[in-house]
């Protein structure tokens, strides 16, 4: 078995190699003359697994092509972080459902295709093969127990993260809440945690995807207000878009950690341990 990956997910696809005790392949990447990419990967095997996010479009360009490249092999693609899985519905008429066309286009190829936390799961049947979803909640628990934080409060910033924040409580028993809005009046709503008062608490907001940090930039400064020693931020997917990263520092995060589906200076927590597993599996 190789491990192959695009050019943006080759730190964690070395991870996951090292994790399965396979050889990593090697692409060869150039640009044709009106600026088109032409890749080869050199030395396929019987089985492959290509191991790619999918933070833009060129990413999606090139995996199409490492796909086709690996004709004749068995297939196995690992998508860490999915782009274009937020736009699930057709929300208006003429929209497309993105993740369903990124989806279909993916499939033609791979026998098989894992991802991590994706954003809603649901959207797998988009998948025309057999497809898992994995969640390293239990990873960005054990970053946060190594890191020394004590007793902290983890906190979703809203009804759907709770499942994950759970996740990521639980292995150390540590207190887990989301936060609900309730409407006062016409103009007023007041944010807080549904069951637990943060008064005194270290507050570690956890979620899925971190994109403009505008969610959680308004969690904090609440939590602060609400009396919050300290807040800090954990997620799986920086995606950080439009100064999102600074943006949650402006706002007293102090502390922002994610995991290396998208390969950032804050990508503290390792994916490669349960993508290994569920590969062997
Ligand atoms: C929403 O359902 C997701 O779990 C995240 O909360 C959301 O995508 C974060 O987006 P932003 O950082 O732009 O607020």
């Amino acid at each position: 078995m190789k491990v192959i990956c695009t050019e943006k997910t080759q730190i964690l696809a070395s991870r996951v190699a090292e994790k399965l005790g396979a050889p990593l392949g090697e692409v060869k990447r150039s640009r044709f003359p009106d600026g088109e990419l032409y890749i080869r990967a050199l030395d396929l095997d019987g089985e492959t697994v290509i191991v790619s996010s999918l933070p833009d479009a060129g990413s999606i360009i090139e995996l199409l092509l490492l796909i086709d490249a690996c004709e004749g092999s068995d297939v196995t693609l690992v998508i860490p972080y999915m782009g274009y899985a937020r736009q699930d519905k057709r929300f208006n008429t003429g929209e497309p459902i993105s993740i369903r066309a990124i989806a279909k286009a993916l499939s033609t190829g791979v026998n098989r295709i894992i991802t991590v936390n994706i954003h809603e799961p649901e959207v797998l049947k988009y998948f025309g093969v057999r497809s898992e979803n994995i969640s390293i909640a239990p990873a960005v628990g054990e970053y946060l127990a190594d890191s020394g934080i004590q007793n902290p409060l983890i906190l979703a910033p809203d009804d759907g993260a709770w499942v994950f924040a759970k996740g990521v409580a639980s292995a150390n028993s540590w207190d887990c809440d989301h936060l609900d809005k309730t409407r006062i009046s016409g103009e007023e709503v007041r944010i807080e945690p549904k069951h637990i008062g943060v008064e005194g608490r270290n507050v570690v907001i956890v979620d899925d995807i971190i994109s403009t940090g505008g969610t959680l930039a308004t969690a904090a400064m609440l939590l602060r207000s609400q009396g919050a020693v300290s807040v800090s931020a954990a997620c799986v997917h920086g995606v950080f878009s439009g100064g999102g990263y600074t943006r949650l520092i402006s706002a007293g995060i102090s502390d922002i950690s994610s995991s290396d589906t998208i390969e950032r200076g804050c990508s503290r927590i390792f994916a490669a341990p349960s993508i290994a597993e569920a590969l062997r599996r």
